[in-house]
């Protein structure tokens, strides 16, 4: 049996910091409510000129750079991202063009903060079938160019930055045992941003109102959320046959520290199986998972044949899991 393992881990985030006090200085808020709410300390910022397909590209080089994969190598190039460097082209045929990738498809998926996990199963299904032997995947966005900095309630969450992942068709029992996605577009409302698609292009009208920017009911937001990803996770145990102690460490969307304390509770996670990074970067969207991943392959926190529990939620609604043994 062929399984699509991951060969190669990299993220990169601009070097802009944004942090709590420097908020303080624009919006009515303070560190420690933002703290004690979100878990965030600070976040990474784009400079003018920074584009998400500028994180991505970098992040793709790290990945490829420890799989010890060449840019002719790669059969396809999947883009989770909300925020592309431009309608079209896709982001992911901007870093193919910048990679030299020239044998790769090329494509984006947008499913919000899950965008990630869209995109590992649907590169898990061309490795699986046998369409594809390595394929990138890169989770990236640069959000503060779609926040409202007048709106407190959202311009404190969120970061820019990208994760990458190198999948690789390989024998054996290690690599993604299964995947699980969920949409509910019935709360497309809840969290989303009304200008600049084909019901409302920019116009002066719709700068104006601010409408280029995402809105979000945060409170309602996160009581679904929680609900979704505890959802998704018990599927994934429940598709596989595991117990919630087999579990080697849960990497979920970095969206709240209160959400993912919320999910380790329900799931009887002790904290240790748990990563966490959303101090450092806030909710990086599409990026939050394989960023994850990366700092937690890098630093250590995951060993070979470990079980790996992915899980996140985002705009679509959309939720989803996955479970990969290292
Ligand atoms: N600083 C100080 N006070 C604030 C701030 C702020 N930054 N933001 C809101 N408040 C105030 C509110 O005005 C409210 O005041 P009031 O009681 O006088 O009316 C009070 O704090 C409580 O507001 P809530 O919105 O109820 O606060 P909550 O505890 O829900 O935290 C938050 C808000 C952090 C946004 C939380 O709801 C959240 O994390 N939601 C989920 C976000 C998420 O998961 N999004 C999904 C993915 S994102 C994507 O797909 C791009």
């Amino acid at each position: 049996m062929y399984k699509a393992r991951i060969i190669g881990t990299g993220s990169h985030v601009p070097e802009k910091v944004l942090t709590n006090k420097d908020l303080e200085a624009i919006v009515d808020t303070s560190d420690e409510w933002i703290i004690t709410r979100t878990g965030i300390k600070e976040r990474h910022i784009a400079s003018n000129g920074e584009a998400t397909s500028d994180f991505a590209y970098q992040a793709a080089l790290n990945a490829m750079e420890m799989a010890g994969t060449s840019p002719e190598e790669i059969d396809m190039i999947i883009v989770g991202t909300i925020t592309p460097d431009m309608i079209t082209p896709s982001a992911a045929c901007l870093i193919q063009s910048k990679l030299g990738a020239k044998r790769a498809a090329a494509f984006d998926i947008a499913a919000g903060c899950t965008s990630f996990l869209f995109a590992l199963s649907v590169a898990d299904s061309f490795i699986k079938n046998g369409n594809a032997e390595k394929i990138l995947i890169v989770g990236a966005e640069t959000l503060s160019k779609i926040t409202n900095y007048e709106d407190r309630g959202t311009c404190i969450l969120f970061g820019d930055g990208a994760g990458a992942v190198v999948l690789s068709r390989e024998k054996g029992d290690r690599g993604i045992l299964s995947t699980h996605l969920f949409s509910d577009g019935s709360y497309g409302d809840l969290l989303y941003m009304p200008g600049g698609g084909s019901a409302r292009p920019a116009s002066k009208e719709s700068i104006e109102k601010r409408e280029h920017y995402l809105r979000m009911d945060g409170n309602k937001v996160f009581k679904i959320a929680v609900k979704s990803l505890e959802e998704a996770a018990l599927t994934a145990l429940s598709h596989n046959d595991l117990t919630r102690e087999s579990i080697d460490l849960l990497i979920s969307h970095q969206a709240n520290f209160r959400i993912i304390d919320a999910i380790g509770k329900r799931l009887d996670l002790p904290p240790e199986k748990i990563f966490i990074n959303i101090d450092k970067y806030g909710n990086t969207s599409s990026a939050s998972v394989p960023i994850a991943i990366d700092e937690a392959n890098r630093q250590n926190r995951i060993k070979e044949n470990n079980l790996i529990l992915l899980d996140a939620f985002g705009a679509g609604f959309t939720w989803g899991s996955a479970v990969l043994r290292w």
